[in-house]
């Protein structure tokens, strides 16, 4: 018979602020173009392609987990799946990146965009998150994810990534409504997606604002923070941790954190003390070490400013090791398992 009281992640314990044996550790982009095991599969398809296969979606969710003692996997997707589900094309151009097509700038194109089920339209991504629950080893917990509701409208207006985001701020204080009608359809969108996401077994979720620190606090709180709320509420129904994350935004990470979230993430440019102090000491914190000092530079460096994150952690329940970003691709794979396997046994209670 199958084990059904399955050991309780390490991961899963720090999100509720349990105490643990040992500092969980995941990566953000732990999957990708810095291991050659994913290159070998992306050289013979592009990115939607191994997205829209659930075998290849789960394989290379599982590669980092050989290699290295991560506490979680993070789905292999991408934020600008749904935007493509709602009737826009996608398509990752060299050396550009991604670009949507059309951009979202007018009411008639807002009121086009298509909400059909998630469970249908996402259907490869539910897939593979059954595979790779399958496949996983007990103990380690499988993170879903979307884009939140201004990251992932920043690219619809663009129309690609942006320097200045011209366009999506031009609209916020131009045409309000407009605005409001586009981030309404995408929060309510974006939470059908989540929980769709875990009733498929997704036993995390991470919402990334990753370009929100190009907002000032106060077009934050108007402009954005009541639909990311929605988002991060609906999820938090579904009972599964709710993990916010922003980069750029210690200038305003208290209210960055009340919109919600069970573990909010802290970039590196913030002491993770301070970041906690923001937070507050009622919620997880996710993060921060400098993606840039994984990737060059001595490993003894490294290791020290891991260190340095997890003193001011200080062994306090519900801390959650991660990089302020994503891994890079140039990162070395060695270096990444002396990480994993430093934050371990130097925060082994
Ligand atoms: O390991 C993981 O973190 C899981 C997979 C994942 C991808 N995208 C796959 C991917 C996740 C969590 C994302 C989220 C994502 N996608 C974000 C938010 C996270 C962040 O880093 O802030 C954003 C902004 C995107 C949009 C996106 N996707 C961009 C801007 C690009 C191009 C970047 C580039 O370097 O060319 C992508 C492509 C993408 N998504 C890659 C991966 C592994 C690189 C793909 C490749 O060419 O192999």
């Amino acid at each position: 018979m199958p084990s059904i009281a399955a050991p309780t992640s390490r991961f899963l314990r720090a999100c509720r602020r349990q105490a643990v044996d040992a500092t969980p550790i995941w990566l953000m982009r732990q999957a990708g173009r810095y291991l050659p095991e994913y290159r070998k599969i992306r050289e013979k398809a592009t990115l939607i392609q191994m997205c829209e296969n659930p075998a290849l979606a789960a394989e290379v969710t599982i590669q980092p987990l050989r290699r290295f003692d991560l506490d979680a996997a993070i789905l292999f997707a991408d934020i600008l799946l749904l935007p493509r589900a709602m009737g826009l094309h996608l398509e990752f151009v060299k050396g550009e990146g991604p670009r949507l097509t059309p951009p979202m700038r007018t009411a008639k194109a807002v009121a086009r965009l298509r909400e059909d089920d998630p469970r249908q339209t996402l259907g490869y991504v539910m897939d593979a998150i059954r595979l790779i629950r399958r496949e996983l080893k007990p103990g380690k917990a499988l993170i879903g994810f979307a884009g939140a509701p201004f990251t992932v409208a920043s690219y619809m207006v663009e129309g690609g990534p942006s320097d200045h985001y011209l366009v999506t701020k031009a609209m916020m204080h131009g045409e309000p409504q407009l605005w409001k009608a586009l981030m309404t359809k995408l929060a309510r969108a974006t939470s059908a997606y989540l929980v769709a996401q875990v009733e498929a077994g997704a036993q995390a979720i991470q919402l990334f604002d990753s370009w929100v620190g190009e907002l000032s606090a106060s077009d934050y709180e108007r402009f954005v923070k009541p639909h990311s709320k929605q988002v991060l509420d609906a999820v938090s129904k579904t009972g599964v941790p709710v993990i916010s994350f922003g980069t750029g935004n210690s200038g305003f990470l208290g209210r960055f954190a009340s919109a919600g979230g069970d573990v909010v993430g802290a970039d590196w440019r913030i002491p993770l003390d301070e970041a906690w102090k923001l937070i507050g000491r009622d919620r997880a914190i996710q993060g921060n070490l400098d993606p840039i000092l994984l990737a060059s530079g001595p490993t003894k460096a490294m290791l020290a400013a891991a260190k340095a994150v997890l003193e001011r952690a200080g062994g306090r329940n519900g801390h959650i090791f991660n990089l302020g970003h994503g891994v890079l691709p140039m990162t070395p794979p060695e270096r990444v398992k002396a990480l994993v396997d430093f934050v371990h046994d130097a925060s082994r209670r």
